[in-house]
């Protein structure tokens, strides 16, 4: 599972630090809109809610995620916000009172790989294949119908080493495993390390990833933009 427990009281830092354009996400979410009531799926220490609710006032933001730590930070960060609201939740087995016609997961559960002229290949921090169908089903009826999915797209992940904002160096390994590859973070002060966290990734081709969706009516939209963040689907 993608706990984040070990990073998550460097996590905003390291992000901040240039790995994430927090305001650029959001404007590729919201070219995606209207929204009502959205749904971030591993929206870990908030910093994209932040974003959404700073810009979108008459909107109801729902965000879960599995790590409370990573929670606790949120709630901190988005605690002036009353439109929102967190809840501590594994999506496989996510159980809320309420559908939604706009979720999105950028960088959390499920995203995309974009390669250059490749196609696009589907990671999830979830390992398992089984609870991959499950959290789709799981996600699938907390959808109204003509809702829309946007997956985040990142670039394609290597091994590096680089100084952060404050001097110390956040590095990333990258070691394929037969169902995806495993991804270490660490972060050291000089000779110290801060932190070093595992996550063992699944991934799936677009093909899969697109039939997967399609059980559940999820329909990919195919929206060519140029320096797009997300995918689409809509459900039907
Ligand atoms: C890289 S962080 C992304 C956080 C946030 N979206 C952002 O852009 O800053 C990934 C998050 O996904 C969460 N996550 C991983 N697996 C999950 C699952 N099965 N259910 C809910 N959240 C999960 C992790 O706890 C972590 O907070």
């Amino acid at each position: 599972m993608g706990d984040y427990t070990n990073m998550s009281g460097y996590y905003d830092l390291i992000m901040t630090s240039g790995y994430y354009d927090y305001k650029k996400i959001v404007d590729g979410l919201l070219v995606h809109g209207p929204v009502r009531d959205v749904l971030e799926i591993g929206c870990g220490t908030g910093l994209i809610l932040e974003e959404l609710a700073k810009r979108q006032h008459n909107i109801s933001i729902t965000g879960i995620d599995l790590t409370q730590a990573m929670l606790d930070i949120a709630h901190q960060r988005l605690q002036t916000f009353k439109s929102v609201q967190l809840q501590q939740q594994n999506l496989t087995q996510l159980s809320l009172n309420q559908k939604f016609d706009f979720s999105f997961s950028y960088g959390g559960v499920w995203y995309f790989v974009i390669d250059g002229d490749k196609e696009p290949f589907l990671v999830s921090h979830i390992s398992d294949h089984e609870a991959n169908v499950a959290g789709f089903a799981k996600l699938a009826n907390h959808m109204s119908d003509d809702s829309k999915l946007l997956l985040g797209i990142q670039g394609p992940h290597f091994d590096y080493a680089k100084p952060i904002s404050n001097g110390m160096v956040y590095s990333q390994k990258i070691e394929p495993n037969g169902h995806g590859f495993i991804k270490h973070y660490y972060l050291d002060d000089g000779d110290k390390r801060l932190m070093s966290q595992t996550i063992d990734y699944r991934t799936y081709s677009f093909k899969e990833a697109c039939d997967m969706l399609g059980v559940h009516g999820f329909e990919y939209q195919y929206k060519p933009a140029p320096d797009r963040q997300f995918l689409v689907f809509q459900k039907k």
